[in-house]
């Protein structure tokens, strides 16, 4: 299970993300915002986190504004490798090096064709499980 959260500059994007995995045939577990009204996306990042922290949710996406309030928020609990991606290649790498385990993408730098494909490459690419990158991670983790 997937797990999906955002602030109300990315209400709109959160939207078409989950219909366009719901066309691929995945159910994802949206908990809010619902609505464009201002909101605070530590809330929204709050929810994600423990979603993934306790294991129900394997994977989270946080989309905000730009990203950037959403991994710093993210960030801060255990356990959570989030990563900015407004690239495909980072988001595979992020997956494959630093197992990240939330995307976090920004609604106001990235449109919403490209945001669906940074995150069908998250979703869809795998830890390396390389020594190496299992060494590095446990030095911050
Ligand atoms: C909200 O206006 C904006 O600050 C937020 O979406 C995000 O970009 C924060 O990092």
């Amino acid at each position: 299970m997937i797990a999906i959260g955002c602030d109300h500059g990315a209400f709109e994007l959160k939207n078409q993300m989950v219909e366009h995995f719901k066309k691929r045939g995945i159910e994802l577990k949206d908990v809010g915002c619902y609505g464009t009204e201002s909101c605070d996306y530590p809330e929204y990042a709050k929810k994600v986190t423990d979603l993934v922290t306790s294991g129900e949710c394997e994977l989270g996406i946080l989309i905000c504004g730009t990203g950037i309030g959403m991994s710093m928020a993210a960030n801060k609990v255990k356990g959570i490798r989030a990563a900015v991606c407004s690239d495909c290649f980072s988001a595979q790498a992020t997956r494959e090096h630093n197992n990240a385990n939330v995307l976090c993408m920004g609604a106001r730098v990235i449109g919403p064709e490209l945001a669906f494909r940074i995150a069908d490459t998250f979703v869809d690419a795998k830890f390396s499980n390389d020594e190496r990158h299992i060494r590095r991670i446990n030095m911050f983790d």
